[in-house]
């Protein structure tokens, strides 16, 4: 299979009519990347690395050079950042898959009442994805445009092209995401079934013709059949995609000395998508427990050998009714997977499932088990593979949440934008809990351009600080409170303009890190600092993922002693999927979500009361106009830059933005929480005693 060849792609995928992504000014960049600095660092830790900034963007400075070197890149290329992002993002990072990088799709419970029941559902679902892929293979997939804020504008398709057609191969370094070779003549299409731990082979298309939902369950229930038979059950291979990425591609490695191995990993790194039919976990079936197992499988004495981690797309369908979608991420981001699992719950739900009670009667090859030849060794890695597997099922600390009190509607009457205030209420929360802001990645779609992917919204704005302590504070009016509010939800919607025009930092700062080193250029000392780490250290790791069908998304926290903090907004509740690790002594998932709620009562409570003082209106209608200019610094991009002014010799003024309590840095590689480098400070107290 040959490297994705995005050029290519993007003449098919019609992307090429969308604006390439913008280059910000390096000025700019290195302004913005300080003021997003001050609310996680000390005043000692900002001036030193305020002097380190200030030396990268002199002129004739090496920011500059390494800017102009990326502006000849961005205009060579469709998208200057799009490989970097990429490697960066997924393929160089070497943690395991489940939990850690693969989000999932969780559908509402299904009822089966006999075996049977989950193999229609299962043959439903792919008969839906089959005519989904029918969408995809004639390029008739309508196009999505942008909502929300800057509605309208269309977005890069390219993304829903590779659902079913790309795999990420394990590297010892790094990965690679490649692609099937498109041909003259397709290829045989099938994809594999995933069963007690087997892998079958089950062609979709035979002799040109595709299996209608009556041969699929034919099929399936063949492999049903297959998979009870003992003595031909082969080890859980699938258990050593599970593993860290280093430590699969050597497994990997060993495997491919046999052909009958080579053979068997063929099929599965060519196949459409992954069917896993899962057995009972046993389990009370809650929001949070299908979280769960969706995102691990329940570990090696469950379903977590009954998945192939590598491929996009896996859809779970448990004989207890649990069933959902887990997605390799480096291919797609999951508003594209949920635009996808969205047709085919639709379409499940609007065609009514075309079998009769019998299943096919045409005679049809039957489905092949792939066979494995495993050595001691191969045996050795698995069991490793299922100990650490095993260990992340007990460490996950999980909790879905529905907040039921309001949802957008309220908001939006308060004339804020949703998105924004769930953000400033996560930083509330996250500030309740620990007394400091930390670092924050909301992901922020660039699909507007061509290859777009995503940006990062820095959400621990200064504002929010100031919001979140005068929340705290005891002497704070409910003026002031709602002044602050408004300035923190307007830095963060100007972020997200910022972010979703191409116009962030994260992106940028990643450029030029990386042409240094295509430059063979020590590493510059801006991304040395201790500062550049801090902020690259995402404790809250948090997303809008929306669906408008009964499922949700989650995932885990992509640092020790983070949180993942996926929301879903609607119109009268939001849910919230919180993850965090159970060895952290920081966090605590269910704390955290109480929190939240609570943050989220009293900001409810503060616009209620202050639409009545502001209308003699004791129903609280938002005011018609807003409510008071916001006292903070706004995040607009300066005319002149904080970098370029200090190199002119006229230090900025920003003594007035409140210093806080810093980050601490924690290594994103360790697998338990451990603080690898602490930041001069004096306030680090234990998480739990600090809530307030
Ligand atoms: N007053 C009243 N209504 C407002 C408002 C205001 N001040 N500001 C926004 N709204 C409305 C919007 O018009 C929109 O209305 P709609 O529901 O009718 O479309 C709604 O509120 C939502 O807007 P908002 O909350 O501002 O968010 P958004 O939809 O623009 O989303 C992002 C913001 C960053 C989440 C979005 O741009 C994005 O990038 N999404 C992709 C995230 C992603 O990639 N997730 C998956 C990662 S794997």
């Amino acid at each position: 299979m040959p490297v994705l060849d995005w050029e290519r792609e993007t003449e098919q995928g019609g992307g090429d009519a969308l604006p390439k992504l913008p280059l910000p000014a390096l000025g700019d960049t290195l302004d913005l990347y300080l003021r997003t600095l001050r609310p996680l660092l000390t005043e000692e830790q900002y001036q030193e690395t305020l002097k380190i900034v200030t030396t990268f963007g002199a002129p004739g400075g090496l920011g500059e050079l390494l800017q102009r070197r990326l502006l000849e890149r961005s205009e060579n290329r469709a998208n200057w950042v799009y490989d970097y992002w990429l490697n960066d993002m997924y393929l160089a990072n070497r943690m395991a898959l489940p939990i850690n990088s693969s989000p999932v799709m969780v559908f509402p419970p299904q009822h089966f009442r006999a075996p049977i029941d989950s193999l229609r559902f299962a043959a439903h679902l792919i008969s839906g994805m089959l005519e989904y892929k029918s969408l995809l293979d004639t390029r008739s997939l309508p196009l999505d445009y942008a909502r929300g804020q800057l509605a309208g504008t269309p977005l890069c398709m390219e993304q829903y092209y590779r659902l079913f057609t790309s795999y990420r191969l394990p590297g010892p370094q790094r990965d690679t995401l490649v692609a099937q070779q498109s041909s003259v003549m397709p290829e045989p299409e099938h994809i594999i079934v995933a069963c007690r731990n087997q892998f079958f082979v089950m062609d979709v298309v035979i002799n040109f013709r595709r299996l209608n939902e009556r041969d699929l369950l034919t099929q399936l229930d063949k492999i049903s059949k297959m998979a009870d038979s003992e003595e031909e059950c082969l080890p859980p291979i699938g258990l050593l995609t599970s593993d860290g990425r280093t430590e699969w591609a050597e497994s990997r490695r060993v495997l491919m000395k046999e052909s009958t191995n080579r053979d068997a990993l063929d099929m599965i790194e060519r196949c459409l998508c992954l069917v896993c039919l899962d057995q009972s976990s046993g389990l009370d079936l809650t929001d949070t427990s299908r979280a769960k197992l969706m995102l691990h499988g329940g570990g090696g004495a469950k379903n977590g050998g009954n998945r192939w981690y590598d491929k996009p797309m896996q859809f779970v369908i448990g004989s207890d009714g649990c069933c959902g979608v887990v997605c390799e991420h480096s291919a797609f981001e999951g508003i594209v997977l949920v635009q996808c699992t969205e047709y085919l719950l639709k379409y499940m739900r609007g065609s009514p499932s075309k079998l009769v009670r019998a299943a096919s009667v045409s005679e049809l090859p039957a489905p092949r088990r792939l066979r494995w030849k495993c050595t001691p060794e191969i045996h050795k890695h698995l069991s490793s593979s299922a100990d650490k597997l095993n260990r992340q099922v007990r460490n996950l600390d999980m909790d879905v949440h529905k907040f039921h009190e309001y949802g957008k509607e309220f908001i939006k009457k308060q004339k804020m934008s949703p998105d924004a205030y769930i953000q400033v209420a996560l930083q509330l929360a996250y500030y309740k809990c620990h007394g400091r802001l930390v670092s924050t990645y909301e992901s922020a779609s660039i699909r507007r351009f061509q290859e777009g992917r995503v940006e990062n919204i820095r959400s621990a704005t200064a504002e929010a600080l100031g919001f979140v302590r005068a929340m705290a504070d005891l002497k704070s009016s409910d003026t002031e409170k709602m002044e602050r509010l408004r300035a923190a939800i307007n830095a963060q919607t100007k972020y997200t303009v910022l972010a979703i025009t191409g116009k962030a930092i994260d992106n940028h700062l990643l450029g030029l890190r990386e042409i240094a080193q295509d430059l063979k250029l020590e590493k510059p000392e801006i991304f040395k600092d201790t500062a550049f780490l801090i902020s690259n250290q995402f404790i809250l790791s948090t997303s809008q993922v929306p669906t408008t069908v009964d499922m949700f998304c989650c995932y885990g926290p992509v640092v020790p002693d983070g949180y993942g903090a996926c929301y879903n907004p609607q119109s009268d509740h939001v849910l919230f999927c919180v993850s965090s690790f159970r060895d952290s002594p920081q966090t605590c998932s269910e704390e955290f979500v109480q929190i939240l709620e609570r943050g989220l009562l009293e900001m409810r409570d503060l616009c209620v009361r202050h639409n009545a003082d502001t209308n003699g209106n004791p129903g609280g209608k938002a005011d018609e106009r807003p409510s008071g200019k916001p006292k903070e610094e706004t995040l607009e991009r300066p005319v002149q830059s904080q970098a370029t002014r200090m190199v002119g010799g006229t230090p900025s003024a920003l003594g007035d933005v409140p210093r806080p309590p810093p980050q601490v840095l924690v290594s994103k590689a360790a697998a338990k929480s451990q603080v690898d480098i602490q930041t001069q400070t004096t306030s680090q107290g234990g998480s739990k005693e600090r809530k307030i």
